[in-house]
């Protein structure tokens, strides 16, 4: 995106952006769009481009929502690693419906995301932790990530605990953390437009094949 193009988003802020949406052939994948619309978001300068609310319910209904960092994407899906003791994998796991949005104001996008999850190999998330600077692979090891502190040190005390573990050789692979698999079956690209007549086009998932339709905003 040019110093130009970033200015015309932020001098028409509040009333849409002068940019269309790319013109869309029927046979554009959503992930195409993502991938296009992901790239302009990492060359607009948004501080981390890459974080995305994830949306998951438990066993009542009760929906809840957290940011992650998008760590990988493909036709495949999106995904974030996190501890699989945590409260929102304990709700995937109960529940595997899942949504997922991105915000990137500055150009006026929203990207939604509706699907299933399913755990990635453990391969993939020992690979992904492995590629992790070490504090944050002792940091992984050392935080009961959503549980109550029991006292107000003892997250500092597990630190140093696993510092002094791990303080020769590789980290090694913690299998209570890893990555979640985000599989769309719907997915919403929204470009802000002067007038709030915005665009919405949608992807539909049915029979793996994707149709796409727009939708008044
Ligand atoms: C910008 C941003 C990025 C984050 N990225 C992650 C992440 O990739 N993985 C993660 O487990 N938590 C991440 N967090 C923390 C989560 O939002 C959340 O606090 C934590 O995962 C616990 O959520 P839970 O108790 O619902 O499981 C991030 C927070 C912010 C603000």
């Amino acid at each position: 995106m040019t110093l130009f193009e970033k200015l015309r988003c932020l001098l028409t802020f509040g009333q849409g952006v002068a940019l269309s949406l790319p013109e869309i052939s029927t046979d554009t994948s959503p992930s195409q769009l993502f991938e296009q619309w992901f790239t302009d978001a990492k060359k607009s300068g948004i501080l981390l481009p890459e974080a995305m609310s994830v949306s998951s319910c438990n066993a009542d209904g009760q929906p809840s929502s957290r940011m992650v960092l998008l760590k990988n994407y493909d036709e495949d899906g999106f995904v974030f690693f996190t501890n699989y003791a945590s409260r929102k994998s304990h709700e995937l796991i109960e529940n595997d419906k899942v949504a997922l949005l991105f915000h990137w104001n500055v150009l006026q996008r929203q990207i939604r995301i509706e699907g299933t999850v399913e755990k990635v190999s453990e391969q993939e998330s020992a690979d992904y932790f492995h590629s992790r600077d070490r504090g944050s692979q002792i940091g992984a090891w050392a935080s009961k990530q959503s549980q109550k502190l029991k006292y107000d040190d003892e997250l500092k005390e597990r630190m140093s605990h696993y510092q002094n573990k791990f303080s020769k050789g590789e980290v090694p692979y913690p299998e209570f953390w890893g990555g979640w698999r985000v599989k769309p079956h719907a997915i919403e690209f929204w470009q802000g437009r002067a007038n709030r007549l915005h665009d919405r086009i949608c992807f539909e998932k049915q029979n793996e094949l994707w149709t796409q339709h727009k939708l008044h905003p």
